[in-house]
């Protein structure tokens, strides 16, 4: 078995979960599924960020300490997977003791073999960004941007790791490794920035600035920098699991790329001996009314409040099929309900009710032996051949979107099948070749459900599990073979009615809560 070990960004417990988190969490569910169907041995990894900065100031914000504070909002964050129907091996926490020591291991073997040194440092510093600034920073007018706050210069001694003495090797390896970044272009950027020389990376923070941290081991006046210690979950999560490391593929999002996944881990893993992943995919943003949804721009939308409304699948279909990984996507409610309705409710749900009710009404509940196809068969047959053979590489190639899009295409093309077949005319036929036409449509319909359910599955687990079992149909172990047209439902018994996606909701604002 092919071993397949993905991670999602480890989200900061400074705030509570957004579109933006469940997003990611979704993406890498719906590879990890795939990957699972397509018989790899996977290992899916997510977790929380809970040092640094940001959540010891919104801990001192709300009075309590740092721990207590990310108890709370870890817990929440872990409450989303189930919701969302994600199917993680792991969760880690970086306050977690099989993290931390993983941390201080490094460090102290980074320190031994010479690569991190000690330093005063000079400079303009972030608080809200949590990183020194340089003069290539400054606007123009020689102000600093917004997104840093307020910025204030300081002087102090600190912990260097020796990043730049690397940064040959990095852009080798980049040029070696074409396909490490996904989507290509972003790779792109990441040259674009390697074309200016590194500095070495400031990876402590001294004590009495910052409490909330992993301490140095060789130095305990200091804290480690946030990303040093979070980049380094993906390892320490894993270290206790022989053969795990290296990961497959680390998805993010654009934001965090460079230089964090992009530059600083290629490099300290390189330092520190260990392989280096397979590749990054950096996913886009949502946005709503083109601003990035965000903790501090207080647009975020609750992503529970539409799974609650909704159920985890529809929501899941709708962040795949509208978003095309690493782009950005504008989230409106009106979009999800045009898509949930046309998509699900009426083209998806619909074929399921028809196709229980039809052959309840017309084959006593069981689906019977299709005949000989005929033409409509035969045309219908040949679109599953053609969306089979372009759904799997499309999804090898992380464009859901435009495999969700091929399944309904399939979908729909099944309901027009149903509409040119009429069962409920040949029904009332006493003629034996349409009583046979009828039993061939039933058969027809119900293996084409059966097969577009195959293709949705990974994407909304929780529907095609309820496909199936209304089939009484329970899918095989070999995903690739399930794809294949053939007589497996014949003589199963299915159940009257499954009501999946309930009833076309109307446009409009979100129903006032109780
Ligand atoms: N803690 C760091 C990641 C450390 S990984 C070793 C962090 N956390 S975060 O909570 O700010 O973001 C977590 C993930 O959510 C990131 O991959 C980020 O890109 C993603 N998203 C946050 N807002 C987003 C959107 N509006 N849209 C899509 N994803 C975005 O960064």
């Amino acid at each position: 078995m092919k071993r397949f070990y993905i991670t999602t960004a480890i989200d900061y417990v400074n705030g509570s979960p957004h579109l933006g988190h469940a997003y990611e969490k979704v993406l890498t569910d719906v590879i990890a599924r795939f990957r699972r169907q397509m018989g790899d041995q996977v290992h899916f990894l997510t977790g929380v960020d809970e040092h640094g900065q940001k959540v010891q100031q919104s801990a001192r914000a709300r009075g309590i300490p740092p721990q207590q504070f990310a108890d709370e909002v870890s817990a929440e964050f872990r409450a989303l997977l189930p919701r969302l129907n994600i199917a993680n091996d792991d969760f880690i926490r970086t306050t977690e003791e099989r993290h931390k020591r993983v941390v201080r291991q490094v460090l102290q073997q980074l320190f031994d073999k010479g690569e991190i040194y000690q330093a005063e440092y000079r400079g303009f510093y972030s608080a809200r960004q949590e990183q020194f600034l340089q003069d290539k920073d400054r606007n123009p007018d020689g102000s600093w941007p917004e997104i840093y706050g307020e910025v204030t210069e300081i002087t102090e001694s600190n912990y260097f790791f020796k990043l730049r003495q690397y940064q040959d090797w990095l852009v080798d390896f980049l040029a070696r490794h074409e396909d490490f970044i996904f989507p290509r272009f972003r790779q792109k950027q990441v040259l674009e920035f390697l074309k200016e020389p590194l500095n070495d990376l400031c990876i402590s923070r001294p004590r009495e600035r910052l409490e909330w941290g992993i301490p140095l081991p060789f130095d305990e006046q200091y804290v480690t920098y946030v990303w040093f210690d979070a980049l380094l979950n993906y390892y320490s999560a894993v270290a206790d699991r022989p053969g795990t490391w290296p990961a497959t593929w680390h998805v993010i999002g654009k934001d965090i790329l460079v230089p964090p996944h992009a530059v600083y881990w290629p490099i300290m893993l390189h330092a520190a001996g260990l392989p280096l992943p397979g590749g990054i995919i950096a996913h886009g943003w949502w946005l709503q009314s083109g601003a990035k949804m965000s903790k501090s721009l207080g647009n975020a939308l609750n992503p529970l409040d539409l799974v609650t409304e909704f159920g985890p699948d529809a929501f899941r279909y709708f962040v795949i099929r509208e978003m095309n990984v690493g782009q950005d996507s504008d989230f409106t409610r009106e979009q999800f309900l045009v898509r949930y309705n046309s998509e699900l409710a009426n083209n998806l749900g619909n074929l399921v009710n028809r196709t229980l009710n039809m052959t309840t009404r017309f084959a006593g509940g069981v689906i019977p032996t299709a005949g000989a196809p005929e033409e409509a068969e035969q045309e219908l047959q040949a679109l599953w051949a053609r969306t089979r053979d372009e759904f799997l590489p499309l999804c090898e190639g992380f464009q859901f979107h435009t495999a969700l899009e091929r399944a309904m295409t399939f979908i729909t093309a099944t309901n027009a099948y149903i509409e040119r077949r009429a069962p409920w005319k040949l029904g009332k036929s006493a003629d034996p070749a349409d009583q046979a036409r009828l039993r061939t449509a039933l058969a027809t319909m119900a293996e084409a459900l059966r097969l577009g359910t195959a293709l949705v599955a990974a994407v909304m687990p929780g529907a095609a599990a309820k496909i199936n079992g209304v089939l009484g149909y329970p899918p095989g172990a070999t995903w690739t073979d399930e794809l294949v047209w053939g007589p497996r439902l014949a003589g199963r018994k299915v159940a009257e009615a499954l009501v999946l996606f309930p009833r076309p909701q109307p446009a409009g604002p979100a129903p006032a809560k109780p």
